[in-house]
């Protein structure tokens, strides 16, 4: 049966049914099927079954001696349909499909153009041969969901590339380029055509008319190996994966390879994709890829076009102003950097020199761009006068209220109609900085983290006059730093601060109450972070964390509790990291330090003198004082609107704060905990300290309703439980 479709015939199974997603067409003596399911061409059920039935036709088909495989629109095939994982596996199951496809009686080629990931790549690996157009990519990135590729790709794979690229490829996730892919054999051929079907075609034409015997990577034989190689990566691969599985099972998988035959790898390598599939850990790392895509879905700017973004303007050179400018020009935009004299000005043009030459280093930039940077896209002043032209300007001087509105009536005098006017304020109002210029409705807040030219985070703070352009103004200028931007709201810390002060209150009443700083770092570094909150702390300097206790100082509620005990450290000159003494030890400028004796003698004297009776806090019970405090102020800045959705606290606690991706952010967490439980925590701690520990509305409602942060996520009901 054939149906015309634009000059090419277009044939449908008379056997199955087929949705039309994988079309079948004969070019001469070749059936080229091509995989339609945009966006990504991911494996869903209608195009497993239509690829199956056209396989099965394919080999049937007496006019077509060879097949070529290929995606339609930008990518080849992104692997599995993920969004298909929560549901029941429906047959055919994609192992059985790429089987089928490798068993072929003729030779059926892929031709890979943009992405052939995961089960996109597995299916390429099924075919007899491989072929890539220059640009493309291959990779098995499973191991970023939680799992492990699942359709033969760690049986496959090593049986085609070697053990080696295999360990490489699999627990890391990466792609590689065609160079690469064709160098270890996984792809036949690169071809210099741009279009997939024309470097398909021509490959299958060779294949043909030179009777290229057919390779099926199920029978290749895997070169012997010695086992100390897999316990030396897995070593490797755990101690990076801090707590995570997937990359440790995909060495695991990698393995069995070497020790069975393809079918009992292959059974092998099922039981370890399902017990994976099943884990909270895929749970929270599916959580985080979804979350990562709805960021930027903000009603408020569907369809509002940014405004223009060339020329940017950056007020102070201090750590922050000298971290975004660079950020900026490394991503190709001008700048021009106000500092209050020439002095300043050097300063900030020597960190900023410093950065980018570390870029070049690394081969981030090239000694060209470099150049041009400093010829011309850097422009250094003390005159407000030169942000004349800018498009946007962000403020980066002191964090005192005062400062930052001078600045503000200065920018308001000087800059263009329609520049966006951003703050870089960790805790200041930006509703009041906006008042004091004419155009409210042009000023943001821009909170970029600390190194700003490395930090993935960038929270865009919306004012209560802010315009939608002028949002959508800040997701692109995040876009352009290749930052992940996260809307926030308006109040003291916004999204990320404003849990952190809640979690270091926890923590440091934890340590008050008996436990070390040592011990609370040490159940957070179990937990995944990269740093315990000490160690942190240490890095980021005690005279912080001081400045701040003696202005909250007077302000205490009767019956807030204080802790002042590393004011004892900081009285002796000791600010962490920078003066090599803090909670640690930094001998010789070491990163890394050894707990401070001293620590022991001032909780102990802060102890006596507050008559404070030492608990023995258990690991499990420390992790849940300090993850209850986390997500229950998380729970009051989702329900006052600070944040839109739990999603965007999780992304905020990940790209800001080092919470372990693997474990989806602290809303996540609490799903998978069972937030009745977090609940009753809470109420528990109560007992103790009930100015601290006061439930949040949102949570209680979610208790009472059954619901979950991942319904709230998923829009069933508002974001705050109290509205619904
Ligand atoms: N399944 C379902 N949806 C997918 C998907 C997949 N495998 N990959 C991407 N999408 C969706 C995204 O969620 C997004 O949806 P939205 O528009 O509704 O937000 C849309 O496709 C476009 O994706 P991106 O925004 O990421 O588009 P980009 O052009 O920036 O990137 C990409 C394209 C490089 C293919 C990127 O989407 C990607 O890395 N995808 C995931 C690849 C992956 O992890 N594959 C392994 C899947 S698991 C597997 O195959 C198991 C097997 O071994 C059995
Ligand atoms: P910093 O003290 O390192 O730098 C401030 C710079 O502003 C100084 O170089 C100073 O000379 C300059 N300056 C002051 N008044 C000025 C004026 N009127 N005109 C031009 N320049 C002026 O401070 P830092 O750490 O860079 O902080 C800047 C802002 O960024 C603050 O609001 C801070 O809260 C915020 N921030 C700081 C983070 C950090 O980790 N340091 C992280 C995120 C935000």
């Amino acid at each position: 049966m054939g149906i015309e479709r634009g000059d090419r015939e277009f044939c449908v199974s008379s056997s199955f049914k087929s949705s039309g997603q994988v079309s079948y067409e004969l070019h001469d003596d070749v059936a080229v099927m091509t995989v339609n399911n945009a966006p990504v061409n991911a494996l869903s059920l209608a195009i497993r079954q239509d690829l199956q039935a056209n396989i099965e036709r394919f080999d049937s088909d007496a006019s077509a001696k060879a097949a070529v495989i290929v995606g339609a629109g930008k990518v080849f095939i992104a692997g599995a349909d993920i969004r298909e994982f929560k549901l029941p596996a429906i047959e055919p199951h994609l192992p059985d499909v790429i089987d089928r496809i490798e068993e072929c009686t003729k030779p059926v080629i892929a031709a890979i153009h943009g992405v052939a990931l995961g089960g996109g790549l597995e299916v390429a690996l099924g075919c007899h041969f491989r072929v890539g157009v220059k640009g493309a990519k291959v990779g098995l990135p499973e191991v970023h969901l939680g799992i492990i590729p699942g359709a033969g790709g760690t049986q496959r794979l090593p049986r085609l590339a070697g053990y080696e690229k295999a360990l490489e490829m699999i627990p890391s996730g990466a792609p590689i380029g065609t160079s690469d892919a064709k160098a270890a054999g996984i792809l036949d051929h690169v071809s210099e055509e741009s279009d997939a079907v024309a470097a398909g075609l021509a490959f299958a034409r060779s294949v043909i008319d030179e009777g290229t015997p057919m390779r099926r990577c199920s029978q290749l034989v895997p070169a012997a190996v010695d086992a100390k190689m897999f316990e030396a990566a897995k070593l490797a691969v755990a101690k990076r994966a801090r707590g995570q599985m997937s990359p440790v099972v995909g060495v695991e998988a990698v393995e069995v390879a070497s020790q069975t035959s393809f079918a009992e790898g292959m059974e092998k390598e099922r039981e370890m994709f399902m017990a994976l599939k099943n884990s909270a850990q895929h749970r929270a790392l599916s959580h985080a890829f979804f979350s990562d895509r709805a960021l930027g879905k903000l009603p408020e700017i569907e369809g509002v076009a940014p405004r223009q973004l060339k020329a940017i303007g950056v007020i102070g050179g201090g750590t922050m102003g000298a971290g975004i400018a660079t950020s900026a020009l490394m991503n190709g935009l001008s700048v021009t950097l106000i500092e209050r004299d020439e002095e300043a000005l050097g300063r900030a043009k020597a960190t900023i020199a410093a950065n980018i030459g570390g870029a070049v280093k690394k081969g981030k930039l090239s000694a060209d761009q470099e150049v041009r940077i400093f010829e011309e896209a850097l422009k250094l002043s003390t005159d407000y006068g030169s942000l004349s032209n800018a498009d946007l300007v962000i403020e980066a001087v002191f964090e005192d209220i005062e400062v930052k509105k001078q600045v503000f009536k200065q920018l308001d005098a000087v800059c263009k109609a329609g520049a966006v006017l951003a703050t870089n304020t960790s805790y200041l109002d930006v509703d009041a900085i906006a008042a004091v210029t004419e155009r409210p409705e042009d000023v943001i807040g821009l909170h970029f983290f600390s190194p700003a030219h490395i930090m993935k985070l960038l929270e865009v703070v919306v004012a209560e006059k802010t315009a939608p352009d002028v949002i959508a103004t800040g997701f692109q200028l995040g876009k352009i730093m290749r930052k992940v931007a996260v809307r926030a709201g308006v109040c003291d810390g916004f999204i990320g601060n404003r849990i952190l002060a809640s979690y270091r209150t926890a923590a440091d009443a934890i340590v008050m109450d008996g436990s070390t700083p040592f011990d609370v770092d040490e159940v957070m570094l179990e937990f995944g972070f990269a740093m315990g909150p000490y160690a942190v702390a240490d890095l980021a300097g005690l005279d912080i964390g001081w400045a701040t206790r003696k202005r909250k100082a007077p302000t205490l509620a009767p019956n807030e509790r204080f802790f002042t005990f590393p004011d004892r450290l900081c009285e002796q000159g000791w600010f962490g990291q920078k003066t090599g003494k803090g909670f640690y030890i930094y001998e010789n400028g070491a990163r890394k330090g050894v707990p401070n004796p001293t620590v022991f003698e001032v909780l102990a004297e802060e102890r006596k003198q507050k008559k404070i009776t030492e608990q023995n806090l258990s690991k499990e019970q420390i992790l849940e004082r300090y993850m209850a405090a986390m997500v229950n102020e998380a729970a009051k800045v989702v329900e006052e609107g600070i944040a839109l959705r739990p999603l965007d606290v999780d992304m905020t606690l990940i790209y800001g704060y080092g919470f372990p991706r693997w474990r989806g952010g602290p809303m996540q967490y609490a799903d998978e905990v069972g937030l009745e439980k977090i609940l009753n925590n809470i109420r528990e701690y109560a007992r103790e300290d009930d100015y601290f520990w006061q439930p949040a509305k949102l949570l209680e409602e979610l208790v009472e309703s059954g619901r979950t942060f991942a319904d709230l996520n998923a829009g069933k009901g508002s974001q705050s439980a109290t509205k619904t």
